[in-house]
């Protein structure tokens, strides 16, 4: 059971990671959160894969590297062991559909379960929520990226100068809140970066609750964004339509058993 902290409505608490070994049912007021460890044993990694659908199967042979290769298979068995829970069904029932852009639903059963997926190096997280869509994101923060130019081109004006009004040695966590926080805004919308990374606002100051302040089309309320703290050297973001719900974390290190 490992602990971490996380800032919500601006005071910071000290949120667990509850290593479970099968999901607890998912109510309609919550969000889970999941994190996965992607270098697993070569047991779990089985597992995954004797879930996984043709296309799965092919997209995982399509990786080059063995190491990609069993990371996208890890998170893809996972994400079924995990959904096959909440549905009380089995892993290599579940069928998924994409939408225009590329974003994973259940297709089969029908269910009001919603899902996203992030993974960075040798970790993964998984939100879950009923009705609601949602999108979430995790970067590794010590990975060399080359972050002010990456700002430049990617940010904002508006959040290019709220990351310039941080203190120096605020700005690369400014730079990763504004980062994680624009990915799962994207990813909950189902649009990724064909939004227009220049078409809507975030809050970039890492001492203040994340929050989408403004967005092109309107309608910035409508979404609820938090940070979510993944770990040591990993920042992360949530966002959900809607108002706020509990979130509740949990973690595995092996599928859950079928
Ligand atoms: C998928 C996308 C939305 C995010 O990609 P990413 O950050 O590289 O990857 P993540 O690990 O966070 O997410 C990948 C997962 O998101 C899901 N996904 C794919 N397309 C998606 C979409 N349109 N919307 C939501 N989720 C999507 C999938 O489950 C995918 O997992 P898989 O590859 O195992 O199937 C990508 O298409 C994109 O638009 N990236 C923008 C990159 C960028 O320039 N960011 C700048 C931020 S300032």
């Amino acid at each position: 059971m490992a602990r971490t902290a996380a800032t919500f409505g601006g005071m910071t608490t000290d949120i667990r990671w509850v290593a479970v070994n099968a999901p607890p049912q998912l109510e309609h007021d919550v969000v889970h959160l999941w994190r996965v460890d992607l270098d697993t044993c070569e047991a779990a990694e089985k597992r995954c894969r004797s879930v996984l659908a043709a296309d799965e199967h092919a997209r995982a042979d399509r990786f080059r590297a063995s190491r990609q290769s069993r990371r996208f298979a890890v998170t893809r068995g996972t994400l079924r062991h995990i959904l096959s829970g909440y549905l009380h069904t089995t892993p290599k029932q579940l069928r998924f559909a994409y939408g225009t852009h590329g974003k994973p639903y259940l297709e089969s059963p029908q269910a009001d379960v919603r899902f996203n997926v992030s993974h960075s190096g040798g970790v993964a997280l998984m939100a879950f929520a009923r009705v609601r869509d949602l999108g979430v994101d995790v970067e590794r923060t010590m990975r060399d990226v080359g972050w002010e130019q990456v700002a430049e081109r990617f940010f904002a004006d508006s959040e290019l100068d709220q990351l310039r009004a941080l203190p120096g040695d605020q700005r690369r966590s400014g730079f990763f809140r504004c980062w994680t926080s624009k990915e799962a805004y994207m990813k909950a919308t189902g649009r990724g970066i064909t939004l227009g990374l220049g078409n809507f606002i975030v809050r970039v100051d890492p001492a203040l609750p994340a929050e989408l302040l403004s967005t092109a089309e309107g309608g910035a309320g409508d979404w609820w964004l938090t940070q979510v703290e993944p770990g040591a050297g990993m920042a992360g973001a949530l966002c959900v339509a809607g108002g706020p719900l509990e979130v509740q974390y949990f973690e595995t290190t092996t599928p859950t058993p079928d």
